[in-house]
């Protein structure tokens, strides 16, 4: 059966790794990315999308071109998300005197917002027929799982983003009925978003991107069809919300 698959954000390190897992493995690839240009628009049988605005306009205006030319997809993985941004001074706050309304309003409408909203048009084109659409989350978006503290916008979003992803995935199963919504948590991957964090994770615990992207395709694929929502890491192990 023919596979295809939409990455999102897929000038980062673990859609990069992704695009090239799905794409040996045989599948159509979509790939969208603010970037005007990557290495990865050269490969073939990947089709190249950028998308330098991620909002209702534009990615409605995407996910209807698929529409037009009748693409269905079988597997959305949206990876969009960020941890710090040097530009704009945004670091993981430590106590409650970082948090800032600019950082908050950031983590939200990056890590919450943008998968929120191709959540909302992605439904017209997913397949009835077996889909399953991935959305990188993180551990520490889990509320029950929080002992630590800090890291309140990251934390916050990733939680918003969980509750969405299973929110919706109540409505997907209604109106798609085999369709399969996942949050994952791809444990500390060796990328741009975790470089500044990574001097205490041990070396055995900092992933690559290839590892990482053959973990999720081989976990997801053995999840339980029948329960709409999922929330697991990178060891194929459940997350409790
Ligand atoms: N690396 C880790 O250790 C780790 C751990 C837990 C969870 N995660 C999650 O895994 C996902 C992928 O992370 P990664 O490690 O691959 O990081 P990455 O290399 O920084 O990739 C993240 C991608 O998200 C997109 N993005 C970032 N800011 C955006 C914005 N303002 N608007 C639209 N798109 C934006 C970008 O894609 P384009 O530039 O191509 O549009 C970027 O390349 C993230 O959601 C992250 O939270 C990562």
């Amino acid at each position: 059966m023919e596979n295809n698959v939409l990455i999102v954000g897929a000038s980062g390190g673990i859609a990069s790794a992704l695009i090239e897992q799905y794409r040996s493995e045989g599948a159509k690839v979509f790939a969208v990315s603010r970037a005007a240009a990557t290495e990865i628009s050269q490969i073939q049988s990947v089709s190249y999308h950028q998308l330098a605005e991620q909002d209702d306009k534009h990615i409605s205006e995407f996910v209807a071109q698929l529409a037009e030319q009748q693409i269905v997809l079988n597997t959305v993985v949206i990876t969009t998300g960020f941890l710090h941004r040097e530009n704009d001074g945004i670091h993981p706050e430590k106590r409650l005197e970082d948090v800032s309304e600019q950082a908050l309003a950031a983590y939200f409408a990056t890590n919450s917002i943008i998968p929120a909203i191709w959540l909302k048009h992605l439904v017209n084109v997913m397949s009835k027929e077996g889909s399953t659409l991935t959305c990188l989350s993180a551990r520490v978006g889990s509320i029950s799982d929080n002992g630590l503290g800090g890291w309140y916008g990251y934390r916050a979003s990733k939680a918003a983003l969980n509750m969405f992803v299973k929110t919706a995935s109540v409505e997907y199963k209604r109106r798609l009925k085999d369709v399969m919504l996942v949050c994952y948590h791809p444990g500390t991957v060796d990328t741009g978003l975790s470089k500044p964090f990574q001097k205490n994770v041990a070396a055995k615990k900092l992933f690559t991107a290839q590892f990482t992207a053959k973990q999720l395709i081989q976990h997801v694929s053995k999840l339980d069809r029948n329960q709409a929502c999922h929330f697991i890491d990178w060891n194929g192990e459940v997350v409790t919300w």
